[in-house]
C-alpha cells in the first residue's frame, strides 16, 4: 500500500504546486485586465492607460520606451535586457471606441468597454511574455511588447511606430478579438461617397431640369450590378450603400443627390476602384464628384500553427500599418469582434485563460 501511495502523494504535490503557479497567474491577468479595463482609454485620451501599463511593464522587470505619437498619447514598446530587435513581437492596442463603459464580472462574463477589443489581448501577452521569461523558457532578444494608441480611429500610434521605431522582429502576432483562432486574413476597402448636381424643375416639366437622383440611381445600379475581384479565401467583394440623401420633394425634379458606398474588397483594391471609375465613366454624366475616404488592399496574414484553427475575419485591423514585408505576421485573440463595439461588449474568464496559453504556444512555435 505504501508503495503505491507514496509516487500517488508525490504526483498529487507535484500537481498541486503547479496548479498553485496557475492559479497565482491566472489572478495576476485577471486583475492586470481589471486595471486596464478600469482605466478608461477612448481614441486621442490613452494617457492614463499608457502610463499605467508602462509602470507595469517596468516593475515586471522589463525595459520601457514610449513613443509620443500626440499629444500625451504614447506607443509602449517593451522589451528584456537591452536588446530591442527581437525574434517574435506580441503588440495591440491601448485605444477603445466610445463610450467608457465601467468594468463589472457576471457569472464568467467580465463586461466593460475594451474588455474584448483589445484589453483582454494586452493583458494575456504582457502574461505570456512575464511568464515564459520567468520559467527561462525565453530569454533577452526572443520577445517584445508593442502596445500602441488611435488603432479604432486611424492606426496613426502604429503608423507611427513602423516608421519611427528603427526595430525588426520576424514575427509579428497582433491581439484582436478572433475567438482564439488564427486570422486567414481580413478583406480591404474602399469608402467613396457620391455627389451628383442636377437642377430643379417642376416635375411636370422634368426636361427644364437635370435629375440628380435619375443619375445617381443609374450609377449605384452600375455598382451594385458590377463584377468585382473574388478571392479564394476571403470570399466575394461585397457593396453596401449605407447612406443615400437626395431630393426635396415628391414634386420637384432633384437638384442633388449624394450617397455613401463601403465597399469590402476580397482581392486587389485598385482594381475595385478602377470598376468603380468606370461605371461612373461610362454615364457619361457631368457634376458627378467622388470623394474618396479610404483604399485599403486586404491583408493575407500567416495562420498554418499545429493546434490552432483559423477563421476569416471582416473587420480592419492594424496589421497593414505595419509596414514591414519581410516578416510573418498572425493575428490572434480572445472574445469575439461580435460584441467589441456594442454596450454589452465582454470576454469570458476562461477565453482570457486560454488568450494567455495561446500567446505562449504560439510565441514557442515562432521560435
Ligand atoms: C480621459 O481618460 C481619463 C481616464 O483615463 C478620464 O478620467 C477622463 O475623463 C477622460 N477625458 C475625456 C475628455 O474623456
Ligand atoms: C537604427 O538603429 C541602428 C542600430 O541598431 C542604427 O545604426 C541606425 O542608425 C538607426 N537608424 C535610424 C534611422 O535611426
Ligand atoms: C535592428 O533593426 C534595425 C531596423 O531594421 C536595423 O537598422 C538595425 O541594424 C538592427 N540592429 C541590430 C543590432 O541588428
Ligand atoms: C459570392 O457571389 C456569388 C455570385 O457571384 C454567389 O453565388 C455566392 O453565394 C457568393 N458567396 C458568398 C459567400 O456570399
Ligand atoms: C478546432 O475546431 C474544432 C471544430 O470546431 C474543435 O473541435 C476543436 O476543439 C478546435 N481546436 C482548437 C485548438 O480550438
Amino acid at each position: 500500500m505504501r508503495l503505491t501511495t507514496l509516487p500517488f502523494l508525490a504526483l498529487f504535490a507535484l500537481a498541486n504546486a503547479s496548479l498553485q503557479q496557475v492559479i497565482a497567474l491566472d489572478h495576476e491577468l485577471i486583475s492586470l485586465h481589471k486595471s486596464l479595463v478600469e482605466t478608461e482609454s477612448i481614441s486621442g485620451n490613452e494617457t492614463a492607460v499608457g502610463q499605467f501599463l508602462a509602470e507595469y511593464l517596468a516593475q515586471s522587470g522589463f525595459t520601457v520606451e514610449t513613443q509620443t505619437v500626440g499629444r500625451g498619447r504614447e506607443n509602449i514598446y517593451a522589451y528584456f535586457g537591452e536588446t530591442r530587435n527581437t525574434s517574435v513581437l506580441l503588440t495591440s492596442h491601448i485605444d477603445t471606441v466610445p463610450p467608457y463603459i465601467p468594468y463589472y464580472v457576471f457569472l464568467d462574463r467580465i463586461y466593460g468597454r475594451g474588455s474584448c477589443d483589445a484589453k483582454g489581448s494586452v493583458a494575456a501577452q504582457v502574461i505570456a511574455a512575464k511568464s515564459l521569461y520567468a520559467s527561462g523558457e525565453i530569454a533577452e532578444g526572443d520577445l517584445s511588447l508593442l502596445f500602441v494608441v488611435g488603432e479604432e480611429v486611424d492606426g496613426a500610434g502604429m503608423a507611427h511606430a513602423s516608421e519611427q521605431l528603427n526595430v525588426s522582429w520576424n514575427n509579428a502576432v497582433f491581439g484582436e478579438p478572433t475567438e482564439l483562432k488564427l486570422g486567414v486574413g481580413h478583406k480591404g476597402v474602399y469608402h467613396l461617397d457620391i455627389a451628383v448636381e442636377g437642377k430643379a424643375s417642376h416635375s411636370g416639366y422634368p426636361q427644364l431640369g437635370i435629375d440628380a437622383n435619375k443619375k445617381l440611381i443609374d450609377i449605384l445600379y452600375g455598382i451594385e450590378h458590377a463584377e468585382f475581384p473574388k478571392d479564394d479565401l476571403l470570399g466575394n467583394t461585397t457593396v453596401n450603400v449605407g447612406l443615400i440623401h437626395a431630393g426635396t420633394a415628391g414634386n420637384v425634379v432633384s437638384p442633388h443627390a449624394f450617397a455613401k458606398v463601403l465597399i469590402r474588397v476580397a482581392n486587389n483594391a485598385q482594381a475595385v476602384h478602377g470598376i468603380v471609375q468606370s461605371v461612373i465613366d461610362k454615364t457619361g454624366f457631368e457634376n458627378v464628384h467622388v470623394e474618396e475616404h479610404q483604399l485599403e488592399e486586404p491583408v493575407y496574414l500567416d495562420y498554418k500553427v499545429p493546434g490552432f484553427n483559423s477563421t476569416v475575419l471582416a473587420y480592419f485591423t492594424d496589421v497593414p500599418n505595419l509596414k514591414r514585408e519581410d516578416m510573418g505576421k498572425y493575428l490572434y485573440g480572445p472574445g469575439s469582434i461580435l460584441v467589441a463595439h456594442g454596450d454589452d461588449e465582454y470576454v469570458t474568464v476562461s477565453e482570457l485563460q486560454g488568450a494567455l496559453d495561446g500567446y505562449k504556444d504560439l510565441v514557442r512555435f515562432l521560435l
